[in-house]
C-alpha cells in the first residue's frame, strides 16, 4: 500500500475512529434536537469524517464546503490563511457547525470563525474529529471534539501527507523527519 517506504504507525483503528465519531454525533444529536443545522465541512481533509458523521445525525442539514489554503506542501502552518472555496448560502440566523477534521495551530479554524460569525449566524460551533490542543497558538472555541491527540503528523481518514493518504481507513502516524 501507498505507506510501505515510510515509517508509519497505526495510531487509531477504524473502530476507534468509530468510536469518536459516535461520541460527537450523539452529543450533536441531543445539543441540536429539533433545530436546522448548516454543517461548513472544511475541505479537502474533512470530508472523509464529515460524510461519516452527516450519516449519524438526526437532525435536518444543509452540507457546505469550504476550502482554507493551510499546510500545503509542508507539515507546518505557515500562518497564513486563504479562502480557496466559499460556503455558497447565506448563513445568517442559521445553526452553524464548522466540521474539521483536526486542529493543530488553530490558525485555519480563528480564521474561518470570524469569518462566519461576520455574516451574523444564530451560532457557530467547531467540531472536531481531532484535536491537538497542546499545539495551540491561538484561541479558537472548540466545543465537539472526538478524541484529544498528543503532538503527532497523522495521515489517513482524509488527513494527507503531500495530497497523499486520505484514503486510508485507519490513521497512522509519521515521525517528524529531523
Ligand atoms: P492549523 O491551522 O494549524 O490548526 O491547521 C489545521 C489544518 O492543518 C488541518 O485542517 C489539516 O488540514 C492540517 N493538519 C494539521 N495537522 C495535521 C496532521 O497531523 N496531518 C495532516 N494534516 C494536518
Ligand atoms: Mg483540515
Amino acid at each position: 500500500m501507498v505507506l510501505d517506504q515510510k515509517n508509519f504507525t497505526r495510531y487509531l483503528n477504524r473502530h476507534e475512529i468509530d468510536v469518536a465519531v459516535r461520541g460527537v454525533a450523539e452529543k450533536l444529536n441531543r445539543d441540536y434536537k429539533g433545530k436546522k443545522v448548516v454543517l461548513v465541512c472544511v475541505l479537502k481533509g474533512a470530508f472523509v469524517f464529515c460524510s461519516d458523521l452527516v450519516r449519524q445525525l438526526d437532525l435536518e442539514v444543509d452540507v457546505e464546503f469550504v476550502r482554507l489554503s493551510s499546510y500545503g506542501r509542508a507539515l507546518r502552518s505557515s500562518g497564513t490563511v486563504t479562502i480557496i472555496k466559499d460556503i455558497s448560502i447565506d448563513i445568517r440566523d442559521k445553526h452553524v457547525l464548522v466540521i474539521e477534521e483536526i486542529i493543530d495551530s488553530g490558525r485555519t479554524l480563528r480564521f474561518l470563525y470570524d469569518r462566519l460569525k461576520s455574516a451574523e449566524p444564530a451560532s457557530v460551533e467547531i467540531v472536531t474529529l481531532l484535536d491537538k490542543k497542546a499545539k495551540r497558538v491561538t484561541d479558537v472555541p472548540v466545543k465537539y471534539v472526538g478524541r484529544e491527540i498528543d503532538d503527532q503528523f497523522l495521515v489517513g481518514y482524509g488527513l494527507d501527507l503531500e495530497e497523499k493518504c486520505r484514503n486510508l481507513p485507519d490513521i497512522y502516524y509519521l515521525k517528524y523527519p529531523n
